[in-house]
Protein backbone atom coordinates (compact mmCIF):
# COMPACT_ATOMS: atom_id res chain seq x y z
CA UNK A 1 0.00 0.00 0.00
CA UNK A 2 1.18 3.77 -0.69
CA UNK A 3 0.83 6.99 1.21
CA UNK A 4 1.98 10.14 0.70
CA UNK A 5 1.97 12.71 2.77
CA UNK A 6 3.33 16.34 3.00
CA UNK A 7 4.01 18.37 5.42
CA UNK A 8 4.06 21.89 5.61
CA UNK A 9 5.81 24.74 8.13
CA UNK A 10 2.80 26.66 7.93
CA UNK A 11 0.45 24.32 8.79
CA UNK A 12 0.90 24.62 12.60
CA UNK A 13 -1.80 23.09 14.78
CA UNK A 14 -0.50 25.20 17.48
CA UNK A 15 2.29 25.71 19.75
CA UNK A 16 2.50 22.40 21.98
CA UNK A 17 1.90 22.61 25.29
CA UNK A 18 4.23 20.01 27.10
CA UNK A 19 1.85 19.14 29.87
CA UNK A 20 -0.05 17.73 27.07
CA UNK A 21 2.77 14.86 28.25
CA UNK A 22 1.63 14.43 32.33
CA UNK A 23 0.24 11.43 34.37
CA UNK A 24 -1.26 10.33 37.55
CA UNK A 25 -0.62 9.26 40.53
CA UNK A 26 -3.99 8.41 42.51
CA UNK A 27 -3.61 6.71 46.21
CA UNK A 28 -5.20 3.40 44.86
CA UNK A 29 -4.10 0.30 44.96
CA UNK A 30 0.14 -0.36 44.55
CA UNK A 31 0.44 3.07 43.03
CA UNK A 32 2.34 4.87 45.91
CA UNK A 33 2.49 2.05 48.61
CA UNK A 34 4.89 -0.41 46.93
CA UNK A 35 5.13 1.87 43.83
CA UNK A 36 6.61 5.16 44.39
CA UNK A 37 6.51 4.37 48.10
CA UNK A 38 8.23 1.47 49.44
CA UNK A 39 9.94 2.42 53.31
CA UNK A 40 12.93 -0.28 53.57
CA UNK A 41 13.07 -1.21 49.73
CA UNK A 42 16.57 -1.40 48.44
CA UNK A 43 16.90 1.31 46.17
CA UNK A 44 14.50 3.36 48.61
CA UNK A 45 15.72 6.61 50.29
CA UNK A 46 15.55 7.57 53.90
CA UNK A 47 11.79 8.73 53.28
CA UNK A 48 10.35 5.49 51.44
CA UNK A 49 10.29 6.94 47.82
CA UNK A 50 12.13 4.26 45.52
CA UNK A 51 15.06 5.78 43.16
CA UNK A 52 14.16 3.02 41.05
CA UNK A 53 11.09 4.37 40.01
CA UNK A 54 12.14 7.96 39.96
CA UNK A 55 14.88 6.40 37.09
CA UNK A 56 12.01 4.79 35.24
CA UNK A 57 9.35 7.81 35.79
CA UNK A 58 12.25 10.43 34.75
CA UNK A 59 12.75 8.30 31.65
CA UNK A 60 8.90 9.25 30.54
CA UNK A 61 9.81 13.00 30.83
CA UNK A 62 6.86 13.48 32.16
CA UNK A 63 6.09 17.18 33.37
CA UNK A 64 2.99 17.48 35.51
CA UNK A 65 1.55 14.58 37.25
CA UNK A 66 -2.08 14.70 39.07
CA UNK A 67 -2.44 13.66 42.79
CA UNK A 68 -3.83 12.22 44.61
CA UNK A 69 -7.20 11.29 42.60
CA UNK A 70 -9.25 10.19 40.73
CA UNK A 71 -12.41 8.81 42.78
CA UNK A 72 -9.87 8.62 46.07
CA UNK A 73 -10.09 12.75 46.09
CA UNK A 74 -13.95 12.54 46.40
CA UNK A 75 -13.94 11.18 49.65
CA UNK A 76 -10.59 12.26 50.75
CA UNK A 77 -9.15 14.08 53.90
CA UNK A 78 -6.01 16.16 53.00
CA UNK A 79 -5.30 16.73 56.73
CA UNK A 80 -4.94 13.39 57.24
CA UNK A 81 -1.65 13.08 55.03
CA UNK A 82 0.13 15.62 56.55
CA UNK A 83 2.06 15.67 60.51
CA UNK A 84 4.10 13.23 62.09
CA UNK A 85 3.17 9.60 60.56
CA UNK A 86 2.68 8.15 63.74
CA UNK A 87 -0.08 10.04 64.10
CA UNK A 88 -1.85 10.08 61.02
CA UNK A 89 -5.33 8.39 60.87
CA UNK A 90 -6.03 4.92 58.95
CA UNK A 91 -9.23 5.45 57.64
CA UNK A 92 -11.43 3.71 54.88
CA UNK A 93 -11.08 4.73 51.66
CA UNK A 94 -14.30 4.73 50.51
CA UNK A 95 -14.17 4.99 46.76
CA UNK A 96 -11.80 1.47 46.36
CA UNK A 97 -13.02 0.24 49.45
CA UNK A 98 -9.34 -0.35 51.02
CA UNK A 99 -7.45 0.29 54.13
CA UNK A 100 -5.43 3.84 53.59
CA UNK A 101 -3.16 4.14 56.21
CA UNK A 102 -2.26 7.69 55.53
CA UNK A 103 1.17 7.20 55.51
CA UNK A 104 2.16 9.04 52.75
CA UNK A 105 0.18 12.29 52.18
CA UNK A 106 1.08 16.20 50.61
CA UNK A 107 4.18 16.46 51.53
CA UNK A 108 5.78 13.49 50.65
CA UNK A 109 4.39 13.77 47.23
CA UNK A 110 6.07 17.05 46.26
CA UNK A 111 9.22 15.75 47.62
CA UNK A 112 8.69 12.77 45.06
CA UNK A 113 7.80 15.61 42.32
CA UNK A 114 10.87 17.36 42.95
CA UNK A 115 12.98 14.35 42.61
CA UNK A 116 10.86 13.40 39.34
CA UNK A 117 11.57 17.03 38.25
CA UNK A 118 7.77 17.30 37.93
CA UNK A 119 4.99 20.18 38.83
CA UNK A 120 2.04 18.77 40.89
CA UNK A 121 -1.56 19.17 39.14
CA UNK A 122 -3.23 18.97 42.58
CA UNK A 123 -7.21 17.79 42.74
CA UNK A 124 -9.70 18.93 45.69
CA UNK A 125 -12.32 16.79 47.25
CA UNK A 126 -15.76 18.59 46.00
CA UNK A 127 -17.45 15.49 46.53
CA UNK A 128 -17.98 15.30 49.99
CA UNK A 129 -16.48 18.72 51.03
CA UNK A 130 -16.59 21.98 50.80
CA UNK A 131 -15.25 25.75 49.73
CA UNK A 132 -12.97 26.10 52.42
CA UNK A 133 -11.50 22.92 52.85
CA UNK A 134 -9.60 23.48 49.03
CA UNK A 135 -9.24 26.74 50.29
CA UNK A 136 -7.28 26.04 53.60
CA UNK A 137 -5.13 23.82 51.47
CA UNK A 138 -4.29 26.34 48.95
CA UNK A 139 -2.88 28.46 51.87
CA UNK A 140 -1.45 25.32 53.23
CA UNK A 141 0.37 25.12 50.04
CA UNK A 142 1.02 28.29 48.40
CA UNK A 143 0.65 31.02 51.46
CA UNK A 144 4.21 32.16 52.56
CA UNK A 145 3.60 32.63 56.43
CA UNK A 146 2.25 33.93 59.52
CA UNK A 147 -1.13 32.74 59.08
CA UNK A 148 -2.76 28.87 60.80
CA UNK A 149 -2.37 26.73 57.23
CA UNK A 150 1.17 27.96 56.03
CA UNK A 151 2.70 28.00 59.77
CA UNK A 152 1.37 24.33 60.07
CA UNK A 153 3.12 23.72 56.86
CA UNK A 154 6.17 25.31 58.44
CA UNK A 155 5.82 23.45 61.60
CA UNK A 156 5.56 19.93 59.31
CA UNK A 157 8.96 20.62 57.75
CA UNK A 158 8.49 22.91 54.44
CA UNK A 159 9.39 26.32 55.28
CA UNK A 160 9.08 27.68 51.79
CA UNK A 161 5.32 27.39 49.99
CA UNK A 162 5.30 24.43 47.64
CA UNK A 163 3.92 27.05 44.96
CA UNK A 164 1.26 24.89 42.94
CA UNK A 165 0.10 26.37 40.03
CA UNK A 166 -2.66 23.77 38.91
CA UNK A 167 -5.46 22.70 40.68
CA UNK A 168 -8.12 19.95 39.04
CA UNK A 169 -12.10 21.28 41.17
CA UNK A 170 -12.87 17.70 42.01
CA UNK A 171 -12.95 14.55 40.03
CA UNK A 172 -15.64 12.89 37.45
CA UNK A 173 -18.64 14.33 39.42
CA UNK A 174 -21.08 13.21 37.01
CA UNK A 175 -20.39 9.93 37.49
CA UNK A 176 -22.87 7.96 39.85
CA UNK A 177 -19.87 6.01 41.24
CA UNK A 178 -18.34 8.77 42.48
CA UNK A 179 -18.75 9.53 46.34
CA UNK A 180 -20.51 12.84 46.32
CA UNK A 181 -21.79 12.74 42.62
CA UNK A 182 -23.73 15.80 41.64
CA UNK A 183 -25.89 17.41 39.17
CA UNK A 184 -23.99 19.80 36.75
CA UNK A 185 -26.09 22.89 38.30
CA UNK A 186 -24.95 21.91 41.51
CA UNK A 187 -21.08 20.99 40.40
CA UNK A 188 -20.88 23.80 38.28
CA UNK A 189 -22.23 26.50 41.43
CA UNK A 190 -20.16 24.36 43.94
CA UNK A 191 -16.86 24.58 41.68
CA UNK A 192 -17.28 28.49 40.78
CA UNK A 193 -17.32 29.30 44.25
CA UNK A 194 -14.69 26.86 45.42
CA UNK A 195 -12.73 28.49 42.16
CA UNK A 196 -13.21 32.20 43.80
CA UNK A 197 -12.18 31.24 47.44
CA UNK A 198 -8.77 29.36 45.95
CA UNK A 199 -8.30 32.71 43.88
CA UNK A 200 -8.70 34.64 46.73
CA UNK A 201 -5.68 32.92 48.43
CA UNK A 202 -3.39 32.65 45.08
CA UNK A 203 -4.81 34.37 42.07
CA UNK A 204 -2.33 32.87 40.19
CA UNK A 205 -4.22 29.44 39.85
CA UNK A 206 -4.88 27.97 37.03
CA UNK A 207 -8.02 26.29 37.54
CA UNK A 208 -9.66 22.82 35.83
CA UNK A 209 -13.49 21.84 35.91
CA UNK A 210 -14.82 18.61 35.73
CA UNK A 211 -16.33 17.85 32.54
CA UNK A 212 -17.65 14.18 31.80
CA UNK A 213 -16.10 11.12 32.71
CA UNK A 214 -16.51 9.67 29.31
CA UNK A 215 -18.45 10.45 26.33
CA UNK A 216 -20.67 7.27 26.90
CA UNK A 217 -22.35 8.84 30.03
CA UNK A 218 -25.74 10.06 29.33
CA UNK A 219 -25.25 13.77 30.93
CA UNK A 220 -22.31 14.44 28.23
CA UNK A 221 -22.71 17.33 26.36
CA UNK A 222 -25.76 18.86 29.09
CA UNK A 223 -22.99 17.93 31.72
CA UNK A 224 -20.15 20.88 29.86
CA UNK A 225 -23.21 23.32 29.02
CA UNK A 226 -24.72 23.59 32.23
CA UNK A 227 -21.33 23.59 34.77
CA UNK A 228 -19.37 25.99 32.36
CA UNK A 229 -22.59 28.22 32.27
CA UNK A 230 -22.00 28.59 35.88
CA UNK A 231 -18.12 28.49 36.59
CA UNK A 232 -17.35 30.10 33.20
CA UNK A 233 -15.28 33.10 34.14
CA UNK A 234 -13.34 31.57 37.22
CA UNK A 235 -12.05 28.26 35.75
CA UNK A 236 -9.30 27.95 32.47
CA UNK A 237 -9.82 24.62 31.85
CA UNK A 238 -12.69 21.72 31.48
CA UNK A 239 -11.53 18.53 31.57
CA UNK A 240 -12.00 14.95 29.69
CA UNK A 241 -11.71 11.16 30.52
CA UNK A 242 -11.29 8.68 28.37
CA UNK A 243 -10.28 4.77 28.50
CA UNK A 244 -10.77 2.17 25.94
CA UNK A 245 -10.82 -1.48 26.17
CA UNK A 246 -10.88 -4.33 23.77
CA UNK A 247 -13.95 -6.01 24.41
CA UNK A 248 -14.24 -8.40 21.26
CA UNK A 249 -13.07 -11.75 20.36
CA UNK A 250 -9.53 -12.24 18.80
CA UNK A 251 -11.34 -11.76 15.49
CA UNK A 252 -8.91 -9.40 13.18
CA UNK A 253 -11.80 -7.46 12.31
CA UNK A 254 -12.54 -6.34 16.03
CA UNK A 255 -8.94 -5.61 16.21
CA UNK A 256 -9.10 -3.45 13.45
CA UNK A 257 -12.17 -1.60 15.50
CA UNK A 258 -9.60 -1.45 18.02
CA UNK A 259 -6.99 0.28 16.62
CA UNK A 260 -9.72 2.56 15.27
CA UNK A 261 -10.23 3.77 18.51
CA UNK A 262 -8.02 7.69 18.74
CA UNK A 263 -11.08 8.44 15.94
CA UNK A 264 -13.61 7.96 19.37
CA UNK A 265 -11.25 10.33 20.89
CA UNK A 266 -10.73 12.71 18.21
CA UNK A 267 -14.52 13.62 17.90
CA UNK A 268 -14.88 13.59 21.57
CA UNK A 269 -12.47 16.49 21.93
CA UNK A 270 -14.02 18.09 18.82
CA UNK A 271 -17.34 18.05 20.68
CA UNK A 272 -16.10 19.59 23.85
CA UNK A 273 -14.55 22.42 22.16
CA UNK A 274 -17.95 23.20 20.35
CA UNK A 275 -19.79 23.50 23.72
CA UNK A 276 -16.98 25.35 25.10
CA UNK A 277 -16.99 27.95 22.06
CA UNK A 278 -20.85 28.18 22.22
CA UNK A 279 -20.88 29.20 26.04
CA UNK A 280 -18.46 31.55 24.93
CA UNK A 281 -20.60 32.60 22.46
CA UNK A 282 -23.68 32.50 24.38
CA UNK A 283 -21.56 34.36 27.14
CA UNK A 284 -20.73 37.05 24.67
CA UNK A 285 -16.88 36.00 26.64
CA UNK A 286 -13.70 37.15 25.17
CA UNK A 287 -12.32 33.95 27.26
CA UNK A 288 -11.01 30.70 25.48
CA UNK A 289 -11.58 27.45 27.79
CA UNK A 290 -9.12 25.07 26.66
CA UNK A 291 -9.02 21.42 27.20
CA UNK A 292 -7.12 19.23 30.05
CA UNK A 293 -7.65 15.88 28.66
CA UNK A 294 -6.83 14.63 32.51
CA UNK A 295 -7.97 10.85 32.50
CA UNK A 296 -6.79 8.93 29.62
CA UNK A 297 -6.03 5.09 28.04
CA UNK A 298 -6.42 1.50 27.86
CA UNK A 299 -8.43 0.14 30.89
CA UNK A 300 -10.06 -3.75 30.69
CA UNK A 301 -7.79 -5.92 31.58
CA UNK A 302 -7.56 -6.21 35.18
CA UNK A 303 -11.66 -5.47 35.77
CA UNK A 304 -12.55 -8.99 36.35
CA UNK A 305 -9.53 -9.76 38.86
CA UNK A 306 -10.73 -6.62 40.29
CA UNK A 307 -14.04 -7.86 40.82
CA UNK A 308 -12.85 -10.68 42.80
CA UNK A 309 -10.09 -9.09 45.19
CA UNK A 310 -11.06 -9.11 48.36
CA UNK A 311 -11.98 -5.44 49.88
CA UNK A 312 -10.40 -3.54 52.98
CA UNK A 313 -6.99 -4.58 52.40
CA UNK A 314 -4.14 -2.32 52.10
CA UNK A 315 -2.64 -1.45 49.04
CA UNK A 316 -3.91 -4.48 47.10
CA UNK A 317 -3.21 -5.01 43.48
CA UNK A 318 -6.02 -3.19 41.85
CA UNK A 319 -6.36 -2.09 38.10
CA UNK A 320 -2.95 -3.79 37.25
CA UNK A 321 -3.71 -4.05 33.60
CA UNK A 322 -1.24 -5.98 31.80
CA UNK A 323 -0.69 -4.32 28.23
CA UNK A 324 -0.18 -5.82 25.03
CA UNK A 325 1.40 -4.76 21.86
CA UNK A 326 -1.91 -3.66 20.51
CA UNK A 327 -2.39 -1.67 23.51
CA UNK A 328 0.90 0.04 22.78
CA UNK A 329 -0.44 0.61 19.09
CA UNK A 330 -3.26 2.04 20.47
CA UNK A 331 -1.76 4.14 23.19
CA UNK A 332 0.52 5.53 20.23
CA UNK A 333 -2.12 6.95 17.65
CA UNK A 334 -4.19 8.23 21.03
CA UNK A 335 -1.13 10.32 21.63
CA UNK A 336 -1.10 11.10 17.73
CA UNK A 337 -4.77 12.62 17.85
CA UNK A 338 -3.58 14.79 21.35
CA UNK A 339 -1.47 16.37 19.40
CA UNK A 340 -3.80 17.05 16.57
CA UNK A 341 -5.45 19.25 19.13
CA UNK A 342 -2.93 20.65 21.05
CA UNK A 343 -4.96 23.85 19.25
CA UNK A 344 -7.21 23.25 22.55
CA UNK A 345 -5.67 20.59 24.59
CA UNK A 346 -3.14 21.97 26.84
CA UNK A 347 -3.08 19.34 29.48
CA UNK A 348 -3.49 15.79 29.64
CA UNK A 349 -2.53 12.99 32.09
CA UNK A 350 -1.89 9.31 30.85
CA UNK A 351 -3.70 7.67 33.88
CA UNK A 352 -1.59 6.13 35.21
CA UNK A 353 1.79 5.93 35.95
CA UNK A 354 3.08 3.39 38.26
CA UNK A 355 1.38 0.11 38.85
CA UNK A 356 -2.41 1.13 38.54
CA UNK A 357 -3.09 1.09 34.71
CA UNK A 358 0.57 2.00 34.27
CA UNK A 359 3.35 1.85 31.77
CA UNK A 360 5.56 1.09 35.19
CA UNK A 361 5.27 -1.35 36.84
CA UNK A 362 7.28 -2.37 40.15
CA UNK A 363 8.12 -5.35 42.26
CA UNK A 364 10.05 -5.78 45.47
CA UNK A 365 13.32 -6.01 43.44
CA UNK A 366 12.71 -3.68 40.46
CA UNK A 367 10.72 -2.11 37.86
CA UNK A 368 9.59 -3.11 34.74
CA UNK A 369 8.44 -1.50 31.63
CA UNK A 370 4.80 -2.41 29.78
CA UNK A 371 4.20 -2.37 26.11
CA UNK A 372 2.52 1.27 26.24
CA UNK A 373 6.03 2.72 28.01
CA UNK A 374 7.88 2.84 24.47
CA UNK A 375 5.12 5.03 22.44
CA UNK A 376 4.93 7.45 25.27
CA UNK A 377 8.21 7.85 25.99
CA UNK A 378 9.31 8.48 22.31
CA UNK A 379 6.62 11.38 22.42
CA UNK A 380 7.02 12.89 25.54
CA UNK A 381 10.61 13.43 24.81
CA UNK A 382 10.64 13.71 21.12
CA UNK A 383 7.13 15.42 20.69
CA UNK A 384 8.41 19.27 21.02
CA UNK A 385 8.07 22.85 19.27
CA UNK A 386 5.12 22.93 17.17
CA UNK A 387 2.41 20.38 15.81
CA UNK A 388 2.08 20.32 12.34
CA UNK A 389 -0.85 19.10 10.66
CA UNK A 390 0.40 15.99 8.02
CA UNK A 391 -1.75 16.22 4.81
CA UNK A 392 -1.98 12.45 3.91
CA UNK A 393 -3.20 10.75 0.84
CA UNK A 394 -4.20 6.92 2.24
CA UNK A 395 -6.53 4.11 1.79
CA UNK A 396 -9.39 3.70 5.04
CA UNK A 397 -11.00 0.90 6.52
CA UNK A 398 -13.92 0.26 7.75
CA UNK A 399 -14.67 -1.45 10.75
CA UNK A 400 -17.60 -2.12 13.60
CA UNK A 401 -18.12 1.30 14.94
CA UNK A 402 -16.30 3.80 12.63
CA UNK A 403 -16.56 4.34 9.07
CA UNK A 404 -13.58 6.01 7.86
CA UNK A 405 -10.19 4.76 9.89
CA UNK A 406 -6.92 5.78 7.88
CA UNK A 407 -4.09 2.92 7.61
CA UNK A 408 -1.52 5.72 8.15
CA UNK A 409 -2.18 8.04 11.64
CA UNK A 410 1.20 10.60 11.88
CA UNK A 411 1.76 13.45 13.12
CA UNK A 412 4.88 15.89 12.43
CA UNK A 413 6.32 18.15 15.32
CA UNK A 414 8.88 20.56 14.80
CA UNK A 415 11.29 22.50 17.07
CA UNK A 416 12.63 25.69 15.94
CA UNK A 417 15.11 25.86 18.22
CA UNK A 418 16.70 22.88 17.37
CA UNK A 419 15.26 22.56 13.72
CA UNK A 420 14.21 18.98 14.62
CA UNK A 421 11.75 17.41 12.62
CA UNK A 422 10.11 14.50 14.01
CA UNK A 423 7.67 12.39 12.25
CA UNK A 424 5.42 9.98 14.32
CA UNK A 425 3.35 7.13 11.98
CA UNK A 426 1.51 4.34 13.03
CA UNK A 427 0.62 1.48 10.06
CA UNK A 428 -2.84 0.20 11.45
CA UNK A 429 -2.28 -2.05 8.40
CA UNK A 430 -2.41 -6.17 9.94
CA UNK A 431 -0.59 -7.20 6.38
CA UNK A 432 0.69 -4.83 4.13
CA UNK A 433 3.47 -3.05 4.45
CA UNK A 434 2.94 0.80 4.13
CA UNK A 435 5.59 2.65 0.92
CA UNK A 436 5.25 6.23 2.59
CA UNK A 437 6.64 9.17 0.29
CA UNK A 438 7.51 12.49 2.30
CA UNK A 439 7.17 15.62 0.53
CA UNK A 440 8.25 18.79 2.98
CA UNK A 441 7.35 22.15 2.02
CA UNK A 442 9.39 25.22 3.31
CA UNK A 443 11.83 22.87 5.76
CA UNK A 444 14.51 21.10 4.68
CA UNK A 445 16.24 17.65 5.50
CA UNK A 446 19.76 17.82 6.02
CA UNK A 447 20.15 14.31 7.39
CA UNK A 448 18.50 10.94 9.73
CA UNK A 449 19.06 11.06 13.30
CA UNK A 450 17.25 8.83 14.54
CA UNK A 451 15.02 6.35 12.71
CA UNK A 452 13.22 3.90 14.80
CA UNK A 453 10.18 0.97 14.36
CA UNK A 454 8.19 -0.70 17.38
CA UNK A 455 6.85 -4.10 14.95
CA UNK A 456 6.66 -8.03 14.92
CA UNK A 457 5.04 -8.63 17.89
CA UNK A 458 1.71 -10.89 17.92
CA UNK A 459 -1.31 -8.43 18.93
CA UNK A 460 -1.55 -10.32 22.08
CA UNK A 461 2.31 -10.30 23.18
CA UNK A 462 2.80 -8.42 26.59
CA UNK A 463 6.09 -7.06 27.72
CA UNK A 464 6.57 -9.23 31.41
CA UNK A 465 9.75 -11.16 30.37
CA UNK A 466 10.97 -7.62 28.82
CA UNK A 467 11.75 -8.85 25.54
CA UNK A 468 9.77 -5.79 23.64
CA UNK A 469 12.43 -3.17 22.31
CA UNK A 470 12.51 -0.56 19.35
CA UNK A 471 14.21 -1.11 16.33
CA UNK A 472 16.15 0.73 13.52
CA UNK A 473 13.73 1.75 11.25
CA UNK A 474 16.12 0.74 7.87
CA UNK A 475 15.76 2.22 4.53
CA UNK A 476 14.41 5.56 5.40
CA UNK A 477 15.86 7.89 2.48
CA UNK A 478 16.21 11.08 1.91
CA UNK A 479 16.48 12.89 -1.36
CA UNK A 480 17.10 16.84 -2.36
CA UNK A 481 16.37 17.95 1.11
CA UNK A 482 12.38 17.74 0.50
CA UNK A 483 11.58 14.41 -0.40
CA UNK A 484 11.55 11.29 2.17
CA UNK A 485 10.73 7.63 1.65
CA UNK A 486 10.16 4.82 4.32
CA UNK A 487 8.81 1.27 4.25
CA UNK A 488 6.38 0.71 7.37
CA UNK A 489 5.93 -2.52 8.31
CA UNK A 490 2.49 -3.90 9.43
CA UNK A 491 0.75 -3.02 12.32
CA UNK A 492 3.83 -0.76 13.71
CA UNK A 493 4.43 2.40 15.49
CA UNK A 494 7.34 4.30 13.62
CA UNK A 495 9.40 7.35 14.66
CA UNK A 496 11.77 9.30 12.72
CA UNK A 497 13.48 12.11 13.55
CA UNK A 498 15.11 14.85 10.82
CA UNK A 499 17.57 17.57 11.44
O1 LIG B 1 -7.84 6.07 36.90
C1 LIG B 1 -8.72 5.20 37.55
C2 LIG B 1 -10.05 5.84 37.87
O2 LIG B 1 -10.73 6.12 36.69
C3 LIG B 1 -9.99 7.18 38.55
O3 LIG B 1 -9.91 7.07 39.92
C4 LIG B 1 -11.31 7.80 38.18
O4 LIG B 1 -11.24 9.19 38.11
C5 LIG B 1 -11.66 7.15 36.86
O5 LIG B 1 -12.94 6.62 36.88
Amino acid sequence: MKAKMTIDAADRVAKIDERIYGSFIEQLGRAVYDGIYQPGQKTADANGLRQDVIDAVRKLNVPIVRYPGGNFVSQYKWEDGIGPKDQRPTRLDLAWQTIETNQFGLHEFMDWAEKVGTQANMAVNLGTREIMAAANLVEYCNFPGGTYWSDLRKQNGREKPFGIKTWCLGNEMDGPWEIGQKTAYEYGYLANETAKAMRRVDPSLELVACGSSSLDNPTFGDWERTVLDQCYDNVDLLSLHRYYGYYGDDDPNELDNYLGKNVDLDRFIKGVVAICDAVKAKKRSQKQINLSFDEWNVWYHSNQQDEETEHWQKAPHLLEDIYNFEDALLVGSLLITLLKNSDRVKMACLAQLVNVIAPIMTTDDGVWYQSIFYPFMQVSNLGKGVALTPHVAVDSYKSREFDAVPYLDSIATYDEEYQQLVIFAENKHQEDELDLDLSLRDLTITEVEEATEFCGYAPKQTNEDGVMKLHPLTGVKTHDGHQLTAHLKPLSWNVIRLQ
